[in-house]
């Protein structure tokens, strides 16, 4: 496949909408419906947003000269969208903290990681991010599809997660997009070993941090022990969101695989009102590039 037949469908544009959440009252501390470890993992997840998602950025505009102008024009979009999804879970975690969460130690798990691949090539941060952004698209496709995954989550918090969610499949593409224009003189075997073994780098680390970090949140609650299995059950048995999306995962090493072989735009038709309500009405969308 080469950068000219991209099958980004056609019609299909990024929208960022900038929304801001949680601002007006304060959520519970435990506000996943009271679940110790619901909550846990969604703040460890949450707490790797606006390092990460800077760092995704960073990765991605690294190989937008000489971009064609679609693909230049979605990185823009791509990076207006991740730009205000820092913010929204800066703010986040700034209220998680506030509930008397301590979340550096997680936090300094991230900037660690981060600053490995930093280490390497502007390739390996790019494959990291294309890697993670298919990471994000299932988990935010099985978010949407099933909605007992936020069932009991306090409304205004469950609408953050929706609209990153809806967001995140939007720009799917985009990383990917980018990785198939930067290496395009690569051979199809190349391009397969590296994307394959940075896939499999970024998921172990992915679940076994993720884990470990929601384990500490769930420490600071006073579940410790065998009582901390909770935290197993709902991640791969009910809800089950790591299981869920084991099969859209295996797909990322398919020959062929791109993530819009997958069009889930339905889901965000769905999710649409959530994600484009804006509480500040008409605010301006800041350009951030
Ligand atoms: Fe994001
Ligand atoms: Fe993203």
């Amino acid at each position: 496949m080469t950068a000219t037949t991209l099958p980004t469908p056609a019609d299909h544009s990024i929208t960022p909408r900038d929304r801001r959440f949680g601002r007006e009252a304060a959520a519970p501390r435990l506000w996943h419906g009271g679940s110790v470890e619901a909550t846990a993992i969604y703040n460890a997840l949450s707490t790797t947003f606006p390092a990460g998602e800077a760092f995704f950025v960073e990765s991605v505009r690294a190989f937008r000269n000489g971009a064609p102008p679609k693909l230049a024009e979605e990185i823009r979009a791509f990076t207006t969208q991740e730009a205000i999804h820092s913010r929204e879970h800066d703010a986040f975690n700034k209220r998680a903290t506030l509930s008397g969460y301590d979340l550096t130690k997680l936090e300094a798990q991230v900037e660690k990681r981060l600053a490995i691949t930093r280490d390497r090539p502007p390739i390996v941060s790019l494959a990291a991010t294309m890697a993670l952004e298919h990471f994000t698209a299932i988990l935010a496709h099985q978010l949407l599809a099933d909605p007992r995954h936020l069932a009991r989550a306090e409304q205004e918090t469950a609408d953050l997660w929706r609209w990153h969610a809806v967001e995140e499949i939007e720009h799917k593409g985009v990383a990917y997009d980018t990785w198939l224009h930067a290496t395009r003189d690569w051979s199809p075997w190349k391009r397969w070993k590296v994307k394959a073994k940075v896939m499999l780098y970024v998921t172990r680390n992915f679940v076994v941090d993720r884990t470990a970090g929601a384990l500490e949140l769930m420490r600071q609650d006073g579940v410790t022990g065998l009582n901390a299995g909770r935290l197993l059950w709902h991640l791969w048995v009910r809800p089950g969101m790591f299981r869920k999306i084991a099969g859209a995962w295996l797909k990322f090493f398919l020959p062929g695989f791109h993530p819009w072989n997958e069009d889930d735009r339905h889901l965000l038709g769905r999710y649409e009102e959530i994600a484009a309500t804006a509480a500040p009405s008409a605010r301006k969308v800041r350009r951030a590039v």
